[in-house]
């Protein structure tokens, strides 16, 4: 149904306009009676075999909804219906700001591709938690956490320990981003010195509570195997507790959209299944140069169960998904778990 009716009339919107229109839509259904149950009936596969435990939070299943999707968010307990065993909000950063000027979204079709430059469009981290206060669904929830446009790189630790400290009684889990293309700057904060200094900054912190939680740290696909090289001694010495790999590109390579259309578009991250190879190339070097040292979420252009399985493959302990669900819908996670799930009983 997603395919055949929903996304058709979808598509003819602008990509920003539908996002926002598809997620009232679904918060309408919610409110049915009934229909929670219903949704879940349809969309969520359970099983234990589909279950993980990793940095020590249980997962109903390895498929997760990727940061961007619900920067804010608003639509935790809804989401949670269509079978995501977690959810990652953000990036949310100390302030609200706007983000850049719309358009902002753009569809590549004929790829199965979006390019975005959105910046960092949030409510603040403030208001977020005002939500998460609220929210009803125990489903694992990631804080994707970042820095205001306006914050100086130099301060920019300051920005991320803001956002720790407020989110930290309320997500299960921390993705560190320095890998947006769209936040000028933001992924000079790759190298190792000052990204060393935000997550040992961080880790401080995280140790005097009572009880640590999980931090990751999310990594660009453009990192050249020298710097990735870097990103496995820094998650060493910063003992943080895992990597999420990838971000959009801001490589065009491989396209079938006319450059003609892709120069008209401009800057953005690039993401959905041109991205697909690179990020499990990534992820793969990763567990491979470390010895499996650390956990790696992966992501980038999963549109299919077989995507998914690559990535398992390639060494990666859960995926996410951003891209693929917009072009697949919601059927999507439903056919990867159910993949998974007989992969483990064959
Ligand atoms: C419109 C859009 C907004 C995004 N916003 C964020 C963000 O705020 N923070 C972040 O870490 N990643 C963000 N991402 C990146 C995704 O989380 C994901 O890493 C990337 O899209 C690759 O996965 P995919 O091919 O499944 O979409 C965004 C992606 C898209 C398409």
């Amino acid at each position: 149904m997603y395919k055949s009716i929903i996304k058709p009339i979808f598509f003819l919107l602008p990509a920003e306009r539908a996002h926002y229109l598809a997620m009232s839509l679904l918060q309408i259904v919610y409110r049915i009676p009934g229909m929670r149950l219903f949704l879940r009936h349809s969309f969520c596969v359970k099983s234990h075999n589909l279950q993980r435990t990793l940095f020590g939070l249980s997962f109903e299943n390895p498929v997760g909804l990727a940061a961007g999707f619900d920067k804010d968010a608003r639509w935790i307990d809804e989401l949670s219906t269509v079978g995501f065993g977690f959810i990652e909000i953000g990036t949310l950063t100390p302030k609200a700001q706007p983000g850049n000027e719309k358009p902002r979204l753009f569809r590549l079709p004929v790829d199965h591709a979006l390019i975005n430059r959105m910046g960092f469009n949030n409510g603040g981290v403030v208001a977020a938690t005002e939500r998460l206060k609220k929210r009803k669904s125990n489903v694992i929830v990631g804080g994707n956490i970042g820095k205001n446009k306006l914050t100086e790189n130099e301060h920019a630790v300051n920005d991320y320990l803001i956002c720790f400290e407020e989110l930290f009684p309320y997500v299960d889990y921390f993705a560190v981003n320095v890998s947006s293309p769209n936040t000028p700057g933001l992924r000079a904060l790759q190298e190792k010195k000052p990204l060393l200094e935000i997550l040992l900054r961080l880790q401080e912190v995280n140790n005097l509570k009572p009880k640590r939680k999980p931090i990751l740290l999310k990594i660009a696909p453009d990192l050249t195997d020298e710097q990735l090289n870097d990103i496995i001694d820094i998650v060493a010495e910063s003992k943080i507790d895992g990597v999420i790999a990838t971000n959009t590109t801001i490589s065009r390579e491989s396209l079938k959209t006319t450059t003609t259309e892709i120069s008209a578009i401009g800057a953005g991250g690039l993401s959905g299944l041109p991205l697909s190879k690179r990020s499990t190339e990534v992820i793969r070097y990763l567990k491979q140069k470390s010895g499996n040292a650390f956990p790696v979420i992966g992501v980038g252009g999963v549109h299919s169960a077989d995507d998914a399985l690559e990535k398992l493959e390639a060494g990666a302990d859960l995926i996410q998904l951003y891209t693929g669900f917009i072009y697949e819908g919601p059927e999507l996670v439903k056919s990867i778990c159910s993949r998974l799930n007989m992969a483990s009983k064959s």
